[in-house]
């Protein structure tokens, strides 16, 4: 049962929490936002919006509209580039991947993916690791960063890109979010929050890819989101990217609710820059763009690549945005926003003192080549092998150790250094016969997994594998070490197995983006079993091993059914992706250098099944659509709300050591019913258009003299081009009148009031065993509401723990954490009924209870 109410012109579905029915995709529609809200100062940004705007009231039409457009695919050093404005010496922005490192870096450092951030549930970690690739991306000259990722939340737990992303919860999702963007931008580069939003999965995200596929569409799928979901669960940890002061996000291939993600006023102009106050810019994802006017009336900034399609040689943007301001169909007040958006983030992260010139290419890592690689034009030094990586390497080894998940431990773990012969078993434990870069973009799992494939991805500097980092410890303590890597080499794995005093056995799993296809792979992973029959080779070496330790590298959850409950698996450690330090990250824990602290940043489960949501994995129609009818339930939410039992819950995960908790006490900060919903007009847009002569944007004469093959320019060819007239746009597209603050918004991150700490909970943790160690304090709210999760988490501190050692930690709650998204209101609401709060050490796993009042 699907209600629809209608309200002053919104169309907001919600689902009844008891009726869970298939909505009709029909019905799946994104309201109309206009006009675009203009950018205005709010929050921290007002030095870096006045500075941007006075840079911007000095250009050209066709300079503000070289600041929106791309260059073309692989027309520049970077996997995106704007144009330049020469007349004031000004560069071209580079924008680069990964979420995760330099993508086609050299000298720059593989970082664990955002996945393992998480599961250190480590805030301080989780900055500065967004500071040490910072630092890497500026040292290249790289202005804006392709990351981090929010988008996939995690829906379905084969999505192809989660481990780009964080968690599968948006609370701890948006811890890493903001941690991330603060590093990252403290380091002087501008954070493109994204795929914004609902990019849950890779199959269908394009047309052409599902075409490649077989597949008949003529659109990209739809994610149908409801409103409520919207805000409490998939715009959540954007609000926290938002709140931390992103410079950029980026809007995603596919559809929401039947409208483009990068022309969708509704999501553009509407959540993002009216209600959360956004003050920087939307840049597209590339290839995502489907209009001109169209999406810079929703609320996009900048065109990335540029081009159409790649190296079409033409623009949605560029010239043609050019003529939409002398035709009179797109305001020059629109232009002037975005540009000045972009000029806000420049000045934001202080771009404009002390940047260094990009000194990196994408293209090649030769230091000659092609600066116009696509048109080969441009010959000359592109690669200056600046070394970026510092000290890098500590903190990549320390979060890829603390990352680490101790599923199960029945005392073997940590070694004592005693054991006489050490094995290990699989191809997971090992070098790829390629080299760690050796398939483009990762899009090969044959040696030690660190990271998945696609965009995601960095070069590796190197890549220190188990079997180096165990073997060179192993031979300290002069231990014997023996291994077999083929993973089907069963005889001499059974051989081998039978001597070993311990038996690694690392398995693996692996996903990525949608252009690559591993092994029936399309980005998506086909199903949660372990690659390279992991389960049999696990059960081979328990069949002769009493001593058998699993590792796992996997992009997400994976199966353990057919070998968890084995008396011979004796313990099991989830390593996730853990970038270039792999080996040696891995080496602390299983030696107890490092105390295993990592907890599940979501559930792995019994039976795929158990996870409910599905991926949409084929297509009938022409315009797939994927109805999230599951609303808010997804992952332990889904769990608890069927009464399945998980193999291992969310936020799980055990220590060398265990934990007391006692008094638990909340103490009132605030009223938590203290909302103010945001009031007033935002001011007038008192743009004046000053008429434009089109022969000013004519090609210049000289032009062939200097012209770039498949470039994008922002001139226009002919004056009688330029035909002015009325043109239909969307209502409301071109009002300047003030516009009223949306009750929910008010300041970057939405209204300041849900930000008021209202509560102060604080427990007593005590180190009960036998060595130090790290406890994760994990909060969870219980509505007791029917239509809400059973329990969300809301809050989490990772505290160190001395043996015998006692600390109070002590964490707050804020309104948002306590109150719901009304549809009808369109704004935060507080709920009746008694709520708890729960402590302990995952989300099944409390501790202690008390009401909140
Ligand atoms: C497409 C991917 O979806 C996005 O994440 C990436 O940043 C761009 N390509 C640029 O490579």
């Amino acid at each position: 049962m699907v209600n629809i109410i209608l309200l002053a012109g919104l169309v907001a579905t919600t689902l009844a929490a008891d009726l869970p029915t298939q909505p009709s995709s029909a019905l799946a529609y994104s309201p109309p936002y206009y006009p675009s809200p203009r950018i205005d100062g709010g929050g921290d940004w007002k030095a870096a919006y006045q500075r941007a705007k006075a840079f911007v009231d000095q250009l050209t039409l066709t300079e503000k509209v070289n600041l929106t457009t791309g260059t073309g695919w692989q027309s520049d050093n970077c996997v995106g580039n704007v144009g330049t404005i020469p007349r004031l010496n000004f560069p071209s922005l580079c924008m680069q991947d990964s979420p995760l490192g330099i993508r086609f870096g050299t000298y720059s450092s593989a970082f664990p993916a955002g996945m393992n951030a998480a599961m250190t549930w480590d805030r301080e970690l989780m900055y500065l690791r967004g500071l040490a690739m910072g630092e890497e991306f500026k040292g290249k000259g790289v202005n804006m960063a392709l990351g981090p990722v929010a988008g996939p939340l995690g829906r379905h737990p084969e999505g192809g890109r989660n481990w780009e992303g964080f968690s599968a919860d948006p609370m701890l999702t948006g811890v890493g979010m903001f941690e991330t963007v603060k590093g990252m931008q403290d380091a002087g580069v501008i954070a493109t929050a994204k795929h914004y939003i609902g990019n849950e999965q890779e199959l269908f995200r394009q047309v052409g890819e599902g075409r490649q596929w077989g597949f008949n569409i003529t659109e990209s799928l739809s994610s149908n989101i409801d409103d409520r979901t919207m805000h409490e669960l998939y715009l959540w940890p954007f609000a926290d990217a938002v709140r931390a002061n992103v410079g950029a996000i980026m809007c995603s291939y596919q559809q929401v609710n039947n409208s483009y993600g990068c022309a969708n006023s509704k999501l553009l102009n509407g959540l993002l820059k009216d209600e959360l106050d956004f003050q920087g810019l939307v840049m597209s994802d590339w290839s995502a763009q489907h209009s001109g006017v169209a999406s810079a009336l929703a609320g996009l900034d900048m065109s990335m690549p540029g081009d159409v399609t790649f190296n079409s040689g033409d623009s949605y943007f560029g010239g043609n945005m050019t003529m939409a301001v002398l035709n009179g169909s797109l305001p020059i007040w629109r232009v002037d926003d975005m540009a000045t958006r972009i000029m806000s983030a420049y000045y934001f992260t202080h771009q404009d003192k002390n940047f260094p010139e990009t000194n990196m290419n994408s293209w090649t890592t030769d230091d000659y080549g092609y600066l116009r690689y696509y048109s080969k034009e441009h010959y000359g030094l592109v690669n200056k092998q600046v070394d970026v990586r510092g000290q890098h390497h500590k903190i990549i080894r320390e979060l890829s150790a603390k990352a680490n998940i101790l599923l199960k431990n029945s005392g073997v773990l940590p070694l004592t250094g005693k054991e006489k012969q050490i094995a290990l078993f699989g191809s997971d434990a090992g070098e790829t016969p390629y080299g760690p870069n050796g398939h483009p973009d990762r899009g090969g799992n044959d040696g030690t997994l660190a990271m998945g494939w696609g965009s995601g991805t960095a070069n590796f500097p190197y890549l220190v594998t188990p079997l180096e980092a165990i073997k060179a410890k192993a031979l300290q303590l002069g231990q014997v070490v023996q291994s077999v890597l083929d993973d089907y080499a069963y005889s001499q794995i059974k051989d081998t197995a039978r001597q070993a005093s311990v038996c690694l056995t690392f398995v693996s799993a692996d996903s990525g983006e949608g252009y690559i296809d591993v092994d029936g792979n399309r980005g998506d992973r086909k199903n949660l079993t372990l690659w390279h029959n992991g389960d049999d080779l696990i059960k081979t070496v328990a069949s002769t091993c009493k001593n058998t330790v699993v590792v796992i590298h996997s992009v997400g959850p994976v199966l353990l059914e057919e070998w968890i409950d084995h008396p011979n698996v004796t313990a099991v450690l989830f390593a996730g992706l853990p970038g270039q330090e792999s080996g040696n990250s891995l080496t602390d824990v299983l030696y107890g250098a490092v105390n295993p602290s990592g907890r599940l940043p979501f559930t792995i489960a019994k039976h795929r099944e158990d996870y409910g949501v599905k991926l949409t994995n084929s297509s009938t129609v022409a315009v797939p659509q994927q109805d999230f009818t599951e609303g808010l339930f997804i992952d332990y939410r889904h769990f608890d709300k069927n009464e399945i039992t998980p193999r291992y819950e969310f936020g799980y995960g055990l220590s060398y050591t265990t934990f007391k908790y006692s008094h638990l006490k909340i103490r009132r900060l605030a009223d938590p019913a203290g909302y103010k919903p945001a009031k007033g007009m935002q001011a007038k847009n008192d743009a004046v258009s000053k008429k434009l002569d089109p022969a000013d944007y004519l090609f210049p004469k000289d032009f062939s003299s200097w012209k770039v093959g498949n470039f994008i320019y922002p001139y226009i060819k002919s004056v009688s081009d330029v035909k002015q007239g009325s043109y239909p746009a969307p209502k409301g597209a071109y009002d300047t009148s003030a516009q009223p603050v949306p009750a929910a918004g008010g300041a970057p991150g939405g209204n300041p009031s849900l930000y008021e700490n209202v509560y102060e909970i604080s427990v007593v943790v005590t180190n009960t065993g036998k060595k130090a160690g790290e406890e994760v304090v994990q909060v969870y709210l219980e509505t007791g509401l029917a239509d809400d999760p059973k329990i969300v988490l809301r809050q989490f501190e990772k505290v160190m723990l001395r043996v015998g050692e006692s600390k109070t930690v002590k964490v707050k709650l804020n309104r948002r954490d306590l109150m719901r998204w009304s549809v009808v209101k369109q704004d935060w609401t507080c709920t009746e009924g008694k709520k708890v709060v729960h402590v302990g050490c995952s989300s099944r796993q409390f501790a202690l209870s008390a009401n909140l009042a």
